[in-house]
């Protein structure tokens, strides 16, 4: 088949490459005239494992082609793919469509022949019929349906999720138009993934659900590994004795910083905002987004603490800087709210992240960006983990210990023994235990 991926962010970049390893010929566009020179020299622009590789093959089979044209992409093409940025609207939260309709009227103008449009971006119940308003009113003799696909990639591991996903959501009512999506989909149907074929408006609503409650789930254990810290529990312990229960499950248990990316603090946001607009609030995640800020404030808290309350002019070590680790993505990461609470209160921060210093270097004023973990380390008052990237699993916690000023480390990703920790000499505070 001829696919069209409009925008060649993360979720459209990873899509399309797939899309082409599958078979398809795929085109992907942006306006973006620099990055697509960057793509079509075979650079990718954001780190993801695998992504380069898969990228190569797929455009020397020539399969996988990228460009800035949006009429040629789309008049080629079996199905066009929107998948733009929706970026939470400043002010009241809302997804930012602009965008998304700003495709859609450009796609309209280029039709030709019979074509599917399959929404991507995280868009907001009832944005798919939109999009059909908007292309109808455009292009009157235009010969097409609208479906949805939302995506549920997880950074780092996208290539893994968009083969093997625990399922593929399609919102389509159109007969001929599910058939068009069950081809683009046959790889991976041949592998007995499932699809949940629905309405649009449920389609869009799974994407904002699934992920508000995974959210939930992270700020459930946050606040019970607060509540174990004053009540002497463990919350790996409780995590583990809670996620034994199938009905639960054990992932999306691990007690941190607060949870950030470019997903679930956006997503939280726009459902809550979609709720209010639907008179139905929702108040669950209204508090989530409230309590996940918090769980950020503690943090700060505990390295205080752990300080004396003093951390002027004392070196800190902080290990990790993006969201989460194997990936660059610095967005509504943990460290943006943390870390420049240390340098107003007159810390010396040394960062080291094995990927976030490109984004980072913007976005973390005032701090200093290493490159080696022992460097940083070495005469600091405080060591602080923020990112479980695996580099800072296995440090050599006695000269660790050894080379710092003042022994102390707060692991706030719950790496390390507090009794090995200890035993190396260091003071250790962790998230819940
Ligand atoms: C997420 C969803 O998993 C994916 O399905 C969706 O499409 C996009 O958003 P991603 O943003 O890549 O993916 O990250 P994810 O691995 O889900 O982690 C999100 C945040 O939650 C990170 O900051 C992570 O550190 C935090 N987290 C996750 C925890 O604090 N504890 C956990 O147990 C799990």
């Amino acid at each position: 088949m001829n696919l069209a991926m409009i925008g060649t962010g993360y979720v459209g970049l990873v899509s399309g490459v797939c899309f082409s390893d599958f078979g398809h010929d795929v085109i992907c566009v942006d306006v973006d005239a620099e990055k697509i020179t960057m793509l079509e020299r075979g650079e990718v622009p954001v780190y993801e494992p695998g992504l380069d590789d898969m990228m190569a093959r797929n455009m020397a089979a020539g399969r996988l082609r990228f460009s800035t044209d949006l009429a040629a992409g789309v008049a080629g093409a079996d199905v066009v793919f929107i998948s733009v940025g929706t970026p939470a609207r400043r002010g009241d939260g809302h997804a930012d469509l602009t965008c998304v309709y700003a495709a859609a009227r450009e796609i309209a103008r280029s039709l030709s022949g019979y074509t599917l449009i399959v929404c991507k971006s995280t868009v907001p119940v009832g944005t798919n019929r939109e999009i059909g308003r908007i292309i109808a009113q455009e292009n009157r003799e235009a010969g097409f349906h609208v479906a949805s696909n939302p995506e549920f990639l997880r950074e780092g591991a996208a290539i893994e999720d968009f083969m093997r996903p625990d399922r593929v959501v399609v919102g389509v009512e159109d007969p001929k138009a599910k058939a068009l999506m069950a081809r683009v989909y046959r790889p991976l149907t041949l592998r007995e993934a499932p699809i949940v074929y629905t309405d649009p408006e449920s389609a869009e609503l799974i994407k904002y659900a699934a992920n508000a409650f995974l959210a939930t789930k992270i700020t459930f254990i946050n606040e019970i590994a607060a509540l174990c810290e004053n009540v002497g529990a463990d919350v790996k312990s409780v995590a583990k004795g809670m996620g034994m229960d199938k009905r639960i499950a054990p992932k999306f248990l691990h007690a941190g910083p607060g949870y950030g990316g470019s997903c679930f603090p956006k997503d939280t946001r726009a459902l809550a905002r979609i709720g209010q607009e639907a008179n139905s609030p929702m108040r669950i995640v209204e508090q989530v987004i409230a309590t996940n800020e918090a769980v950020k404030h503690r943090m700060i808290d505990k390295v205080m603490d752990l300080c004396g309350n003093n951390v002027n002019g004392k070196k800190i070590a902080v290990l990790g800087a993006t969201f989460k680790p194997l990936t660059d993505d610095m967005r509504d990461s943990p460290a943006l709210t943390i870390v420049p609470a240390l340098v107003e209160a007159g810390a010396n921060v040394h960062v080291v992240d094995p990927q976030g210093r490109k984004e980072g270097a913007n976005l973390l004023v005032g701090v200093s960006w290493q490159e080696d973990v022992y460097k940083a380390i070495r005469d600091a008052s405080c060591v602080l983990i923020l990112t479980e990237w695996n580099e800072f699993r296995a440090l050599d916690l006695d000269k660790v210990a050894r080379i710092m000023r003042e022994p102390k480390m707060a692991d706030l990703r719950n790496i390390y023994d507090p009794a090995e920790a200890g035993a190396a000499g260091l003071t250790y505070v962790s998230v819940g235990r």
